[in-house]
């Protein structure tokens, strides 16, 4: 089956290598020549773990290919996938569609037969319906299918998610596109991936509400841990306590400094709006943004608390910028937040990523990048681990603090256990426990 994949960004170009890895054969499209040119040259233009071998393979065996020409990989395909942004619009917080409309009005130019148009981007309901209006407006001579096929694959682990999904979600309003649809993922039917066909607006609407639903989960955890903090409890089990119940399950129940990324932030915030446009207020999504606004802050005070009440001229150290692990994305970290209240209270911020650095820069102003932890920790007032990378799992703790200027450590992801970091001589302080005494 030929495809074409609009939009070569996280989602796009892992979808589209996925897709050509099924055998299919797939272009992928980006208006960033940049983007473009580097694929073409083998590089990845983001960092998502097996991604480079997948695409180089699927290069060479000719099923994958990458262009900034949209028509010719329009033009004969069966799908066509809109894998474009929908940032929130400056403003209020709406999902901004002006990349999928506009993806959707050089689709219909480009068209020549028979095909699905493919949301595969997060939007709002009803974002199908007007996509199927651009299409039909600007060409009513054509035969087309428009579906929605929301993607919920995470960054980090996106190639096994998008190859070994919980389920894929479909919504179509026809046989012949849902048909179209049963096509491009047989591979996983074949491995009995559940595939869910609904309508196109349920279909929407599925992915936010899981994303909000996950986000609930994510600052509830949070808020039990700040009352952990106050009684006297331990949050870690605490989560295990009620994770283990079925019915509650233990994912996403690890209290941190408050969820970012490119996705949670934008989706919570437009599913408040879709749900105010129409009426139907939902008001634990509200009430979960605000919460978790209030918390990227609130982990600043709580650094400044561990350094005694004032940063000024301190040196704090941070390890992780990215919002998660295994990715270089840095949209909406919370790293970028505490920062800024730390820099506000008059810190020197030195910062260490594995992966994100790059992406960093731009977005911080005043921050010093060091080349690995230690050199981070060095002459530091407090470490704060901000993003669980693996390489901040196993650190020699002795070692950090006879390097640092004051024995403080900040763990925002509850990495490491009190007893563990005091017997190294570091005073701990996590979340959602009692910080250890000396
Ligand atoms: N990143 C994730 O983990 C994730 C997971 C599930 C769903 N999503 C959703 O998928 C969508 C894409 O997210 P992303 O993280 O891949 O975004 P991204 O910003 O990484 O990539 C989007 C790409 O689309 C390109 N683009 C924009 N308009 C275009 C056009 N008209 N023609 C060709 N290319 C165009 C941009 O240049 C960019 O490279 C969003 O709606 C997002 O909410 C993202």
């Amino acid at each position: 089956m030929r495809i074409a994949m609009i939009g070569s960004g996280y989602v796009g170009l892992v979808s589209g290598a996925c897709l050509a890895d099924f055998g299919h054969e797939v272009v992928c499209i980006d208006k960033d020549p940049e983007k473009i040119a580097a694929l073409n040259e083998g590089r990845m233009p983001i960092y998502e773990p097996g991604l480079d071998a997948l695409v180089a393979e699927n290069v060479r065996q000719k099923r994958l290919a990458f262009s900034t020409d949209l028509k010719p990989a329009v033009a004969g395909a069966q799908a066509v996938f809109i894998a474009v942004g929908t940032p929130s619009r400056r403003g209020d917080g709406f999902a901004d569609l002006s990349y999928v409309y506009a993806a959707a009005r050089a689709i219909a130019e480009a068209l020549t037969g028979y095909a699905v148009v493919v949301t595969k981007s997060t939007v709002p309901v009803g974002t199908g319906d007007e996509v199927e209006r651009i299409l039909r407006e600007a060409r009513p001579d054509l035969d087309i299918g428009v579906a929605s096929n929301p993607e919920f694959l995470r960054e980090g682990a996106a190639i096994g998610d998008f190859k070994r999904p919980d389920r894929i979600v479909i919504g179509a309003e026809d046989a012949r596109a849902a048909a179209v649809m049963q096509e491009v993922y047989r591979p996983l039917y074949l491995n009995q991936a559940p595939i869910l066909f609904t309508g196109r607006r349920t279909a929407e609407l599925t992915k936010y509400a899981a994303n909000a639903f996950l986000a609930t989960k994510i600052t509830f955890i949070n808020e039990i841990a700040d009352l952990c903090e106050q009684v006297g409890a331990n949050v870690q089990e605490v989560a295990r306590g009620i994770g283990l119940d079925n019915r509650i399950g233990s994912k996403f129940l690890h209290a941190g400094p408050g969820y970012g990324g490119s996705c949670f932030p934008k989706d919570t915030l437009a599913l408040v709006k879709t749900a105010q446009d129409y009426g139907t207020p939902v008001r634990i999504v509200e009430t979960v943004v605000a919460v978790n606004d209030q918390r990227k802050r609130a982990m600043a005070r709580k650094v400044i608390a561990a350094c005694g009440g004032s940063v000024r001229g301190k040196r704090v150290a941070l390890l992780g910028l990215t919002f998660k692990p295994n990715t270089d994305d840095m949209r909406d970290a919370p790293s970028l937040s505490i920062i800024a209240g730390l820099q506000d209270a008059g810190a020197r911020i030195v910062a260490y990523d594995p992966e994100g650095m790059e992406q960093a820069r731009p977005l911080l102003q005043g921050v010093d990048y060091a080349e690995d932890a230690y050199a981070c920790a060095e002459g530091a007032d407090a470490l704060v681990i901000v993003t669980e990378w693996n390489a901040f799992r196993a650190l020699d703790l002795a070692r950090l603090k006879a390097m640092m200027a004051a024995p403080v450590l900040v763990d925002l992801r509850n990495v490491y256990a009190p007893d563990e970091a005091r017997r190294h001589g570091l005073r701990h302080v996590g979340v959602g426990a009692l910080a250890s005494r000396d």
